[in-house]
């Protein structure tokens, strides 16, 4: 709920166990007031209405401590910002004498005005007209502010998710004048966190090692995370959770949650100030930014996810999951329930690809029960290996001679879907893309082009690259029966020389977003990964234009069980998609059990990747039996509530567990990624579960391995793991019973 008190100009937005609250002050600057679990006991309709107060009253430190709920260059330049702006007007009234210098980079927003409304939409929300699961309307607060004497209007919007303690945040900001404004830093939000809130979890990493987790106390100053490139990146991820060091653990304690839906340059900078106070500006990265805005143009930024858990990082991670399940992820209502068991055959024959050998695959893949059969690179032009073809995306008549629609037919046949791999952005300097248009890509006149896998990026500025790339794979899409894409992204940025100018870092993201969107209208069947080598582009952006993405090129299994929990920190496991593939890894070169393979990754949505030609029949029917149990877990593990019971970063063990929302059924799941021998791993009660319920516990061969009410789960665990050795896993179901 929003609620406005007009006698104190103070605003509340009321959410299921916290509240967010600024004021208007006398001289009409919109201040942070606070943010925070609600008290227990506190009634849910209860407002603050206090002036909240400055922590110094040396008035000469004002602009240090005020806490302004969008901060601006201008008046205090000390601290980082989310709006700096240049000015090339003069304001009209100046001091008597006063010698004019432009431009004019003095930006104080004054409050103008608010309303009320439903369902107002960030930028770059998706415009493919898919339903969400969930699709009630929203409330949205526009908070109009405007600079006294500058043509600028800047509206602070936030739209509630009550349910999940979730505000969306973002800002329009628009030029009312006559004359261009020059927007050179732009966030989508600042943020305020209670004093001493310094201790940050992010994510980082690099291609085969994403989502590497790690705590840190914030330093004095600055620590941003951030990526300066089109895509969402490797090195981090746009999301972070923050709490009081010491004070929150899995399941205890404050915890606040941010996660920015765009997939293009971004920034998330935290300032701590000598005060301990710590701020934030999460949006668009200002290392390269440039924004003009023309007379009378307005520019709506995408949105951040704000929330904050009074359950720990656990809670800051189911509700994050519960928001993307119910309203960023496509959920046609006639698509599939749940994501289905993939083949994709990358790994077992490369480049490698002919119609028989993809042909003996698909037969044998449906025969074990996979649902969706994908065809990785290397079906189209000349791309018989990574030197050539990108851009030419005709399908190849040296790999498939009679075309793709026999091998389509016949995964058809066998009653799976096809699926098939293309990285659109893309071109090679060797393909017929490139000869014809060599001025389409990304570069600056005269200066060279640097080559990354032998590729470039195309400039997704122009707008006649996007219309071309869109043409091809409507083409593509509607000459074949093709049920899903994967749709790679393999390089970074350099030269960024577009014709769009600075823009590029923006229009990139929305050149991408605007083809899937098209495609998912014009092919409302469409199913989508997002793939950028491996978790390249991850993020609530993409997640609303996607079904899946593809986690990690990384499909060792120990290696794969850290890297999913730093994924499982902000999304849910319904998009994760997870292989199994060799006994030794083709990127670690180590070894791992069936099992566990099977056990870590039948924690997201099950892919198959090995060569099922060098399998026996025996290992054949253990993967069939496998899948045939990840078919019962499914629903649990794709719409479950996750419990991180046991965090590898801890306990050299990852223990989960998938609650299903009725509490009825649940998902365990236990894997030990390192184990030092005379070392005793504790038990792992389970949680979320019906204290009194009886719940049996079933194996992937039906047995019945235990049987125990909620209460004792919860309390002691399940009993049989905790002396395992490394690489040991099990996977159990748990039902809840009648008696
Ligand atoms: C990178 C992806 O992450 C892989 O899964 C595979 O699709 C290759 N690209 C193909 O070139």
């Amino acid at each position: 709920m929003i609620h406005f008190d007009p006698a104190t100009r103070t605003f509340n937005l009321l959410l299921a166990a916290s509240v967010y609250a600024m004021r208007v002050d006398d001289e009409g600057r919109l201040l942070h007031l606070s943010w925070g679990p609600r008290p227990a006991g506190a009634p849910a309709d209860a407002p603050l209405t206090g002036p909240g107060f400055e922590i110094f009253t040396r008035h000469d430190e004002l602009p240090l401590t005020l806490r302004y709920e969008f901060s601006t260059f201008g008046d205090s330049a000390l601290q980082e910002v989310g709006l700096k702006a240049q000015f090339q007007s003069l304001p009209q009234q100046m001091a008597p004498g006063e010698a004019p210098h432009l431009p004019i980079r003095d930006v104080r927003l004054r409050y103008a005005g608010h309303e009320i409304v439903l369902d107002a939409e960030p930028g770059l929300a998706p415009t493919h007209g898919q339903p969400t699961a969930v699709a009630s309307p929203r409330e949205t607060l526009r908070l109009r502010l405007s600079d006294p004497v500058q043509p600028l209007e800047v509206t602070l919007c936030y739209r509630l998710t009550p349910e999940h303690d979730i505000i969306e945040r973002w800002v329009e900001v628009v030029n009312t004048g006559s004359e261009a404004i020059e927007v050179e830093t732009l966030a989508f939000a600042t943020l305020h966190f209670p004093n001493g809130t310094n201790e940050l979890t992010s994510v980082s990493g690099w291609w085969i090692r994403e989502f590497i987790a790690a705590r840190e106390r914030l330093p004095a100053g600055v620590r941003s995370i951030e990526q300066k490139t089109v895509q969402t990146g490797h090195y981090t991820n746009p999301f972070f959770l923050l709490n009081r060091p010491g004070q929150a653990w899995e399941e205890t304690g404050d915890v606040y949650f941010g996660a920015l839906a765009f997939s293009g340059a971004w920034r998330i900078a935290f300032e701590q100030l000598h005060t301990l106070d710590v701020r934030c500006q999460a949006g668009y990265n200002p290392f390269d930014f440039g924004l003009t805005l023309a007379a009378g143009e307005r520019h709506v930024t995408p949105a951040v996810v704000l929330g904050v858990s009074p359950e720990g990082w656990g809670g800051a991670s189911r509700r994050l999951h519960a928001f993307a399940l119910e309203r960023v992820l496509p959920m046609p209502s006639d698509g599939p329930a749940f994501r289905p068991v993939l083949y994709n055959s990358w790994e077992a024959t490369y480049f490698d690809l002919t119609l028989e050998g993809q042909t003996a695959l698909a037969r044998k893949a449906a025969a074990l029960g996979v649902e969706l059969f994908c065809v990785d690179d290397g079906w189209f032009g000349g791309r018989r290996d990574d030197h050539a073809g990108l851009g030419d995306w005709r399908v190849s008549p040296d790999v498939f001679p009679t075309g793709l629609d026999p091998l389509i037919d016949e995964v058809h046949r066998l009653g799976m879907q096809f699926g098939l791999w293309v990285e659109p952005e893309m071109v090679n300097p060797d393909s017929d893309l490139y000869r014809a248009h060599p001025d389409w890509v990304l570069h600056f006149a005269g200066r060279p082009r640097t080559e990354s896998r032998y590729q470039l990026l195309l400039d997704f500025g122009r707008p006649e690259v996007v219309g071309h790339i869109y043409t091809l794979l409507h083409d593509l899409l509607e000459r074949h029966a093709i049920d899903f894409i994967k749709w790679d992204m393999n390089r970074y940025a350099t030269e960024p020389g577009s014709v769009a100018g600075q823009a590029i870092w923006r229009q990139h993201t929305a050149g991408v977003y605007a083809v899937m969107d098209r495609l998912r209208r014009a092919f409302p069947h469409l199913q989508i990964e997002s793939c950028a080598s491996g978790g390249g582009r991850i993020d609530l952006g993409i997640l609303g234009r996607t079904d899946q993405v593809w986690t990690s090129d990384n499909t060792d299994a120990f290696d794969r069980i850290r890297i999913q929990e730093g994924y499982s920190l902000a999304y849910p496991a319904r998009a994760m998609e997870a292989w199994v593939t060799h006994p030794i890894s083709h990127q670690t070169g180590l070894p791992s059990p069936l099992s566990l393979r099977f056990d870590v990754a039948m924690r997201g949505g099950l892919g198959i990747g090995s060569n099922l030609n060098e399998l026996s029949e025996a290992e054949l029917a253990d993967y069939a039996s496998y899948i045939a149990f990840y078919k019962r877990l499914r629903p649990v593990v794709q719409g479950g509530r996750l419990y991180r019971l046991q965090r590898v970063e801890e306990y050299g063990a990852s223990v989960i567990a998938y609650v299903a929302p009725d509490r009825r059924t649940a998902v365990y799941s236990a894997a030990v990624a390192s184990y030092l021998q005379g070392w005793l791993r504790p038990p792992a009660p389970l949680r979320g579960l019906d204290p009194n319920a009886v719940y049996r516990v079933v194996d992937r061969h039906g047995v019945e391995v235990y049987r125990a009410s909620g209460f004792e789960l919860m309390m002691t665990g399940i009993p049989g793991d905790a002396a395992r050795g490394a690489s040991s896993s099990r996977t159990l179901l748990l039902e809840a019973t009648d008696q």
